[in-house]
């Protein structure tokens, strides 16, 4: 009796150990405590992608320390209380570490991810404001995520809205000045209407974008991606129009794409 007892304790207890073994594991406190907003997949949906290549100008004692502490006034709660050092260390450990098989972002996803704020037919055909509209200055304010439009002539403030998260390689216009293309970190490229002072439509071009350029006639939208490697062009409504993989001519070796112009 007191045989078939010891036995049946030592049993429990191996899947037991295991359990919790496998419980602080980084890929399942993510999934626990991340996955909601930083994707399952850690491409991103409410929260930044957390990839290697996402996270290049972020240092890793930082991430620790945004995981540990939080991000005051954003979405980004503090896990310090709810994590162990140790898998705190492992989660920023981990989302360093690259995805396998690495992640892909097909025409299909491109065409998806469009989103059209407001309809071409909505807009209005002259500027809602008076200003010089060929003296504007805009201001992207990394820090927290938002445009600034100011008025060139008087340095003041016309009108300020949110933008997607770390916009990357600088806004490109239009040559009638009237909308200028952002292009995120994340790949989202974004169509904002100046005279309208409304975001028309975006779009998510890749994982992780460079920049973006505007065709000389403003017809076309070009984004450079690091992931997958691509360059993928638009029309000016950000309709795909075509994803062109940077590869050699045998196919066996592919490129990052670092800018376009
Ligand atoms: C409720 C949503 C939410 C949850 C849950 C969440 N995050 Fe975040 N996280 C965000 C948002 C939003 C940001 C961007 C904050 C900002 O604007 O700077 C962020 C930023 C970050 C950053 C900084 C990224 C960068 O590029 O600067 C890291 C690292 C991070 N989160 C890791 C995690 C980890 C690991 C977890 C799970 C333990 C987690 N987050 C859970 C919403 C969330």
């Amino acid at each position: 009796m007191h045989f078939v007892r010891l036995l049946s304790a030592a049993l429990l207890a191996v899947p037991i150990g295991l359990a919790a073994a496998a419980q602080s594991e980084p890929a399942h406190v993510y999934a626990e405590h991340c996955a909601s907003c930083h994707g399952a997949d850690r491409l991103g949906a409410m929260g930044p992608a957390l990839l290697p290549e996402n996270l290049e100008r972020l240092r890793k004692a930082e991430a620790l320390k945004v995981i540990r502490d939080g991000r005051p006034a954003t979405q980004m709660a503090a896990f310090g209380a709810k994590l162990s050092t140790d898998e705190l260390q492992q989660l920023a450990d981990w989302i360093y570490s690259p995805v396998t098989p690495r992640p892909d972002w097909s025409e299909a996803q491109i065409r998806a991810s469009r989103i059209e704020h407001v309809k071409n037919s909505d807009l209005r055909a002259a500027p809602v404001f008076l200003a010089d509209m060929m003296n504007l200055f805009l201001v992207v304010e990394a820090g927290d995520h938002h445009v600034s439009i100011l008025d060139g002539d008087k340095l003041e403030r016309i009108h300020r809205f949110p933008s997607r998260y770390a916009l990357h390689g600088g806004p490109k216009f239009t040559p009638d000045g009237r909308y200028v293309f952002f292009c995120s970190r994340d790949g989202w490229v974004s169509k904002f209407d100046i005279w309208n002072l409304k975001t028309v439509s975006e779009v998510r071009a890749g994982i992780n974008a460079r920049n973006l350029a505007v065709s000389a006639d403003g017809k076309y939208v070009a984004v450079a991606n690091y992931l997958p490697n691509t360059l993928v062009l638009f029309d000016a409504d950000l309709d795909l129009i075509k994803v062109i993989a940077a590869k050699n001519l045998r196919g066996d070796v592919s490129s990052r794409v670092s800018a376009v112009y």
